[in-house]
């Protein structure tokens, strides 16, 4: 599996490694930062983005892929339905079944809202559950929510929402007690204290980790909670709109059970975006970190329905994802792997980046050293750059990756590769949209009544980048207070008669323009699921 050119490189990064152990990397400048992203980020590369023709962001560019999901019919267009015959009756709709949608049920739940979560896979198939490296949250008496907000905001280029931002790290601490009073396991020391280390862009010690299955260990205590509580939860089946009421607010949803190809109708008087994010649309060829449903269904069907869509040009590439072996090409390697010490080095073994620049530096670097440098290592699949793994335990002592990076260490000895001896191959690959549906502070759209939007499906609160550890600690965050804010309105709601008027107004809108693409959205699952899916129930699903 090696080649060549592969084992020549390792030696140069095996024998310029003790060398490197006391070597301190510089950090850029902003405007040396500057140059980098406009010349080799994606986010600046024109022909990835279209320029969007119709619906509230008209005239503004978006990834193509997402322009051809925004420009493209509805699944249900040409389909009537029955509005008197209502198959779920609730107060609080959420929309998703990863961490955003379980914190804001379990919130809706508790003060006494019916609440109901439909998922079109299963409960905690999501983003969430895949998330490694931890989340922050300034806890510690060295830092302060203060200076957990300046380092978002400028890891985020000064865009981030000002309210949306002040939410989530005002309310961090409070998010990772509620979780760990929920039974999460976070790493701590002997003493019962919280371990705390550095992401990309953090100026203290801030991710809470459980080792790097973060996520998952999260996700098993929110999914719990929901079970324990009997929250019904829909599973395998799919939103295709959203309903609103004749006064235009939100009223609920059309389903789709994805097993049975049977149309359910939802009503209920809030309704909870929680759908997740983009990266199974793999924008610009790249692969993905995602979980497959990442598909932005959350994005096509509010903007169909008039909310705003903000900052959607924006894509976090994360800068190690995994370029060898293919069979994981674009999964994961966490940041935390270079919090702990590792370096990026190029094919000669020369550092190129800091370990912890924010992570749009870090990835436009790594691009830099692959295209313009011509220093990057030839792989089946393309080219990377060596994440020099085994300097963790030079650090640290032995044991320590087994320690801390269980589930990395696991997934590649079942390639033969032990990155405790040898260094891997890394490249960017699709990770988080860093944009998505515009909201205040309350949460919601402020153009669609009654309907909140939680976690990744959210534009605002990162900014143009968002750090690591932000994400797990927004779907937290948002999760619950869109759920607290959703059960308190809908003892005040009055629906009105549901209606899909809004979507033939949008296919209309799509006819005047002149656009047919001849797909239908939202996309509901990858392309490359469609040959699955011949043989399958999940057939007559496009
Ligand atoms: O690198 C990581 O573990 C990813 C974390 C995040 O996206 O927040």
């Amino acid at each position: 599996m090696l080649t060549e050119q592969m084992l020549d490189s390792i030696k140069k990064v095996e024998s310029s490694r003790t060398g490197r152990m006391t070597f301190e990397p510089q950090r850029m400048s902003a405007e040396q930062k500057d140059t980098l992203l406009k010349e080799f980020h994606p986010d600046y590369r024109p022909g990835g983005f279209s320029v969007l023709e119709i619906g509230p962001n008209k005239g503004e560019k978006v990834p193509n892929e997402l322009c051809r999901l925004l420009h493209s019919r509805s699944k249900i267009s040409g389909i009537e339905f029955d509005f008197t015959c209502i198959d779920y009756d609730v107060d609080v709709l959420i929309i998703g079944g990863g961490g955003a949608g379980a914190s804001a049920a379990i919130e809706a739940d508790n003060a006494g809202a019916k609440t109901m979560i439909v998922t079109k896979l299963r409960m905690g198939d999501a983003n969430s559950m895949m998330a490694e490296g931890g989340i922050q949250a300034a806890d510690k008496e060295n830092d302060s929510v203060q200076q957990h907000y300046l380092d978002a905001f400028g890891g985020g280029h000064y865009k981030a929402k000002p309210e949306l931002l002040r939410r989530l790290v005002m309310d961090g601490p409070g998010a990772v007690k509620w979780l760990c009073d929920l039974g999460v396991m976070f790493d701590k020391y002997p003493d019962g204290t919280m371990i705390t280390t550095h992401g990309g862009g953090t100026s203290r010690k801030r991710m809470h980790a459980c080792a790097d299955y973060t996520g998952a260990e999260i996700m098993r205590v929110l999914r719990d909670e929901v079970q324990n509580r009997g929250i019904p939860v829909v599973e395998f089946c799919a939103v295709l709109e959203l309903i609103l009421d004749d006064k235009g607010n939100a009223a609920g949803a059309v389903m789709k059970n994805m097993e049975t190809g049977q149309y359910l109708i939802a009503r209920a008087k809030t309704v909870i975006l929680a759908t997740g994010g983009a990266g199974r649309l793999h924008y610009q060829g790249f692969p993905t970190s995602n979980h497959y449903g990442a598909t932005a269904d959350g994005l096509v069907i509010a903007y169909r329905a008039g909310a705003n869509l903000l900052y959607p040009d924006t894509i976090q590439y994360h800068p190690t994802g995994v370029a060898l072996p293919e069979q994981l090409f674009g999964a994961l390697v966490t940041e935390k792997v270079r919090s702990l010490g590792a370096m990026l080095v190029n094919i000669d073994a020369e550092v190129f980046v800091h370990p912890l620049e924010t992570r749009d530096v870090a990835c436009a670097a790594v691009i830099r050293e692959c295209s313009a440098h011509k220093k990057g290592v030839k792989t089946p699949a393309g080219e990377g750059v060596w994440l020099d793994t085994p300097m963790i335990e030079l650090k640290h002592g032995a044991g320590m990756i087994e320690k801390s990076l269980p589930g990395m260490l696991r997934m590649y000895m079942n390639y033969g590769i032990d990155m405790r001896k040898m260094p891997l191959l890394v490249y960017p690959t699709f990770h988080y949209q860093n944009g998505g549906i515009e909201i205040n502070a309350a949460g919601t759209t402020g153009k669609i009544s009654n309907l909140f939007v939680a976690g990744e499906a959210v534009g605002g609160i990162h900014g143009r980048n968002r750090l690591m550890g932000n994400s797990l600690l927004d779907i937290i965050v948002f999760g619950r207070h869109t759920g607290k804010m959703a059960a308190e309105l809908a003892p005040s709601v009055n629906l009105g008669e549901l209606t899909l008027s809004h979507v033939e107004e949008y296919a209309k809108a799509l006819k005047d323009a002149g656009i047919n693409t001849g797909i239908t959205s939202p996309q509901l699952l990858p392309e490359y699921t469609r040959n699955v899916r011949k043989h399958s129930r999940l057939s007559d699903i496009q």
